[in-house]
């Protein structure tokens, strides 16, 4: 019996130095190239993956190919569309040349001073260095309600109505998670910054598009996309000043949405990244402003823009409060807070800094105009927008047949100018091209003449 009991022992052991040299000659061995695939020895580890994921779903390669796992939700994801023109301004500038990027919306002004030197302060403080509260710590929470209450007349409670996020992209995300699953619906303006459409279809939701910019009613939009949906969507996304087509709305139009939430009890979520980049007397309204509005919306509101703290990922959630706790409750899941620092010069960005969101808005406005009166004079009229970073431009009638995207990689290489093309944006971005305000105005000067030269068929 021991001896049985033995010789099994001295098999499995035998029989385990064989696997594990196996598969140590699978990692060692270098991988291989076919085609797209990666491709390993024969024996041992890869050989069990593919055995293991055909059974799972099938075969669906060649022998000896281990074909990259299959994953969940980004599989329909297209190539992000600022991806693909990054990767030709990429080449471009390995090519020696110098593009003018104004594709990305990447803001290149500096952050507040206060901000940076309070962040190298409080690093030095080991106390900070430990997690910090998902929510957001106090003295932040409160430091963005006291900015509504100044900037906005809205009164909030920081404990209840208010969470910090991510930046707004992390926030809307999560957000959707908790408001949405498989089988709801979303309204989703078309077009849009794309998270807001993938946001709700990561979730399992469907998308409904309402179409929005130029020549387009976008409330009438909205009640008919409302009646042809079933089921009925529980979440409309509304987002003002708007990226990309720069819409632009007022405080009646932000009261008519809380009364159709109201009577067809539907949550509005609005993303106010663009809460401070309104020109030419234009000041973008809050939808907490309405009376009433926290019954049925949320707003996120974030630092990126407005104090051009966009690499610190410093965005809320506000408004009302059995959401707001809903997103606080899932975070509390998955993450432990933004580093300490960065919350505390967070608050001395808007306690003490609270004028700055005006100096960036001129920035803009200065490289706004120096963007539209230039190309005007070049023959390519665009109406001037009323806030956010951004210039959403129809493609001049001469080169419409070229799409979106080919008369974007038409500047790149004849202007040495990169855009964005409309099509990126959801389908109904085609016909149309975004600047984003992202380079000074000697430079956006050398953009236009560089798109003087190359659009040959302006008048
Ligand atoms: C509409 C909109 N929401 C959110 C963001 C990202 O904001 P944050 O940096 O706070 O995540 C952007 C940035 O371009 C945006 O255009």
């Amino acid at each position: 019996m021991v001896g049985d009991a033995v010789e099994r022992a001295r098999r499995f052991v035998q029989r385990l130095r064989v696997e594990r040299s196996r598969v140590d000659r699978d990692v060692e061995e270098p991988p291989q190239r076919v085609g797209k695939h990666a491709v390993f020895g024969s024996t041992g580890v890869a050989q069990r993956m593919r055995e293991h994921r055909r059974k799972l779903s099938g075969p669906r390669e060649a022998p000896g190919t281990v074909q990259l796992m299959e994953f969940r939700r980004i599989n329909a994801l297209p190539p992000y569309v600022l991806g693909v023109m990054d990767a030709l301004k990429i080449e471009a500038r390995r090519a020696g040349e110098d593009i003018i990027d104004l594709g990305f919306g990447n803001p290149d002004i500096p952050s507040p001073d206060v901000a940076v030197k309070k962040l190298a302060e409080a690093v030095e403080n080991p106390r900070n260095h430990r997690y910090s509260s998902s929510r957001g710590i106090p003295k932040l929470r409160l430091a963005i309600t006291d900015l509504y209450r100044r900037k906005f007349g809205v009164d909030l409670d920081p404990d209840t109505q208010a969470c910090t996020t991510i930046g707004a992209k992390e926030g809307f995300s999560h957000l959707m998670w908790v408001l949405l699953g498989p089988g709801d619906a979303a309204l989703v303006p078309s077009p849009s910054y794309p998270i807001h459409i993938w946001g709700p279809l990561f979730a399992g939701a469907e998308v409904r598009h309402v179409r929005l910019g130029p020549n387009q009613n976008f409330f009438e939009n909205l009640l008919e996309g409302w009646t042809d949906s079933w089921p009925r969507p529980r979440v409309i996304v509304l987002s003002f000043p708007h990226n990309p087509t720069t819409a632009c709305v007022d405080l009646e139009f932000m009261t008519r949405m809380v009364d159709f939430a109201r009577e067809h009890e539907v949550l509005l979520v609005h993303d106010f990244a663009y809460a401070d980049l309104g020109f030419d007397g234009y000041e973008p309204p809050s939808l907490l402003q309405v009376p009433g509005a926290t019954d049925v919306a949320v707003e996120l509101y974030t630092l990126t823009k407005s104090f051009s703290m966009a690499g610190w990922r410093m965005g809320f959630l506000l408004g009302n409060a059995e959401v707001v706790a809903a997103l606080a409750k899932l975070k509390s899941y998955l993450d432990y807070g933004t580093f300490q620092p960065i919350q505390i010069a967070s608050i001395v960005a808007m306690n003490e800094a609270p004028d700055y969101p005006v100096e960036v808005n001129e920035v803009y406005r200065g490289r706004r105009d120096a963007l539209v009166d230039g190309l005007a004079r070049s023959g390519w009229e665009i109406e001037k927008p009323k806030g956010t970073m951004f210039v959403w431009a129809p493609v001049p009638p001469p080169y419409e047949e070229l799409g979106s995207l080919e008369f974007a990689k038409l500047l790149i290489r004849d202007a040495k100018v990169a855009v964005s093309p409309g099509v990126g944006f959801g389908p109904g971005g085609e016909g149309f091209v975004r600047f984003a305000l992202v380079e000074n105005e000697h430079r956006i000067g050398q953009a236009v003449r560089g798109i003087r030269r190359a659009l040959t068929k302006l008048g």
